[in-house]
């Protein structure tokens, strides 16, 4: 049986980092306050490249690190919804710049959830013996699409790429279990970027100006620490696992207090669930390959190791994968 699995990770972060203190000078918030709700205490923000450059610098850690050529990668797959363009894709974008010029490349959108549907996408791929390798990459500038004036959401995100090289293997390894879910009736509760459907044959108004992030805290809140739960057990039903089987549960890293809530449901160690998001908040599609990113340069994950993914996020949407590294 062909499977997929991880051969390499990499990331591509903005420099500029912004704390707490930092934002309560432009707005009325404290370091406290967003501690406290969140667990953030500074964020990565992109001081002008846009994500192209940060989404090609994770993909050139990544190739550089598996030791493959660009020109060998066959499939490119970007998990974002902050590219540069409406058109092109960032996939196609970072594909020019990293010179893969034999590999298709698209996007997928599933906001926070992105990098877990990416990736079981590209999976596919694999399984089916269509593509033997894939580039999947994360990559959200939420920067620029937040209402800076706005403290309710603003606070809570950061910039950053991050990803993973997959290839094809026919051991017991990889991708072994996964559940993606969609719940669409609650799409209003996370959104942004509205565009109406104005043209020069009816009265439809233009937006004056760009609509931003706009978020029902609470409800994702609710949604997230459900969802999370259930998504989890029923992986690992399905692999015939228990939580003492698993060594890393690597959530979304949207509020440690979502992580708390789901920790203390799950009945799982908090000791087994890595959490990074004070130092990068809330990266959307970014966070998970990025937290697993930092995991593999720690050398924390060894041959053999099952880890859980887990995230949610707008449309509403939600994902879990279970891997044996
Ligand atoms: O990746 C998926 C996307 N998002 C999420 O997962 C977010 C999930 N939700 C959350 O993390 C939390 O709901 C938030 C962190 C967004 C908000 O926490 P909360 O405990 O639900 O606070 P709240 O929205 O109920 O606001 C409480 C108070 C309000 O003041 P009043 O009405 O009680 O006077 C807000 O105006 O906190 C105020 N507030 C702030 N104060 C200082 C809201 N934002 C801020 C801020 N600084 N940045």
């Amino acid at each position: 049986m062909i499977r997929s699995k991880i051969v390499a990770t990499g990331a591509g972060i903005p420099d500029q980092v912004i704390t707490n203190d930092d934002l309560a000078k432009i707005m009325d918030t404290s370091d406290e306050w967003i501690t406290q709700r969140t667990g953030i205490k500074q964020r990565h923000i992109s001081s002008g490249e846009n994500l192209s450059v940060l989404a090609t610098r994770a993909a050139r850690q990544i190739l550089e690190r598996a030791g493959m050529d660009a020109r060998d990668l066959e499939l490119i797959i970007m998990a974002t919804c902050t590219a540069d363009y409406g058109t092109p894709c960032l996939a196609c974008m970072v594909q020019k710049e990293i010179g893969a010029d034999r590999a298709v490349a698209f996007d997928v959108t599933a906001a926070c959830s992105g990098f877990l549907f990416a990736t079981s996408v590209a999976d596919k791929f694999l399984r089916t013996g269509v593509y033997k390798n894939a580039l999947v990459v994360g990559g959200e500038m939420i920067s620029k699409i937040v209402d800076w004036t706005d403290r309710s959401t603003c606070v809570l995100f950061g910039d950053g790429a991050a990803g993973v090289l997959l290839q094809t293997t026919e051991e017991e390894e990889g991708i072994m279990v996964e559940e993606l879910g969609s719940k669409g009736d609650m799409y209003e509760v996370l959104t942004d970027g509205y565009t109406p459907a104005a043209n020069a044959f009816n009265d439809v108004p233009p937006l004056d100006k760009m609509d931003f992030v706009h978020m029902d805290g609470r409800a994702v809140f609710k949604f997230a620490t459900k969802k999370i739960v259930e998504s989890v057990n029923r992986v690992l039903d399905q692999a015939g696992l228990t939580p003492e089987d698993i060594k890393y549960f690597i959530p979304h890293q949207a509020n440690a207090r979502i992580i708390d809530v789901a920790v203390s449901k799950l009945k799982i160690p908090k000791e087994k669930f890595y959490v990074n998001i004070e130092r990068y908040a809330n990266t959307s599609s970014a966070s998970i390959p990025t937290a697993l990113n930092e995991m593999n340069e720690m050398g924390m994950l060894q041959k053999g190791d099952k880890i859980v993914l887990c995230g949610f996020g707008g449309g509403l949407s939600w994902g879990t994968i279970l891997i044996t590294w």
